[in-house]
């Protein structure tokens, strides 16, 4: 069985809005809803658990009671940190699960077909992480100067879904030391030594973070997935 954790427990604190931005509208639906219906659409998820902060459960449950899914199995409660509430999130699996696909729930601009492929080689691999190509050069900078010039060519961005061998991602988790640090699954799996497949995704998977990510967003979704 493939189960997606979707995490939604984040403040939303840098978007700046009065309640989490999982909750505002892309295209006239909550963001969390979009992400949660493309995974409710994937033939290669069997079941979704949603992680939301505890103060915003019951929201979130009637967010989602809205579309009617067949796949959702549980909303629980998130921690503190991003890998807190992973944590939360695997706890709630169902018995059975094999593969665990972990998304940002501020990410619903992710495709089936990136959602298949990072599954896929996870499956044959135990860990995968989808991730786009940098297109700026990247600088070290020290206070005010710049001190360093990474080489591009090495370098790519962390996107999601993430996703793991249920054993590998349980071990992980169970060996880790969790902290403000860990701001994705694949940190502390590579720092346990295992190797973890880089799949190609979309520079369209964006994680909305702030109201500019917004205006993207609903320009991209306006647009279809050609662009
Ligand atoms: O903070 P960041 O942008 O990395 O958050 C990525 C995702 O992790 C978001 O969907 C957010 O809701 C989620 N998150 C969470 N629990 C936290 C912090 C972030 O589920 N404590």
């Amino acid at each position: 069985m493939n189960t997606a954790i979707i995490v939604a427990a984040g403040s939303g604190s840098r978007f700046g809005a009065d309640r989490p931005k999982q909750f505002l509208e892309l295209a006239g639906k909550p963001i969390i809803a979009r992400t949660v219906l493309i995974f409710e659409a994937s033939p290669m998820i069997d079941a979704i658990v949603v992680v939301a902060s505890a103060d915003f459960l019951e929201e979130t449950e009637a967010v989602l009671a809205k579309e009617h899914l067949t796949k959702l199995r549980a909303v629980v409660a998130g921690g503190e940190t991003r890998s807190e509430s992973v944590h939360a999130g695997l706890s709630a699996v169902p018995e059975g699960t094999e593969i665990v696909a972990v998304h940002d729930g501020v990410r619903p601009l992710v495709s089936e077909d990136e959602i298949e492929r990072t599954i896929r080689a996870a499956a044959e691999y135990g860990a995968a992480c989808l991730t786009a190509q940098m297109t700026d050069t990247v600088k070290v900078v020290d206070g005010a100067y710049v001190v360093g010039t990474l080489d591009r060519r090495e370098l790519r961005r962390a996107l999601t879904p993430q996703v793991f061998s249920y054993e590998v991602l349980k071990e992980t988790y169970n060996e880790a030391v969790l902290g403000e640090a860990v701001t994705d699954e694949c940190f502390l799996v590579e720092e346990s030594g295992k190797k973890v497949l880089s799949v190609a995704g979309s520079p369209r998977n964006i994680k909305i973070t702030t109201p500019l990510d917004l205006v993207i967003a609903e320009a991209l979704f306006a647009a279809g997935t050609e662009v």
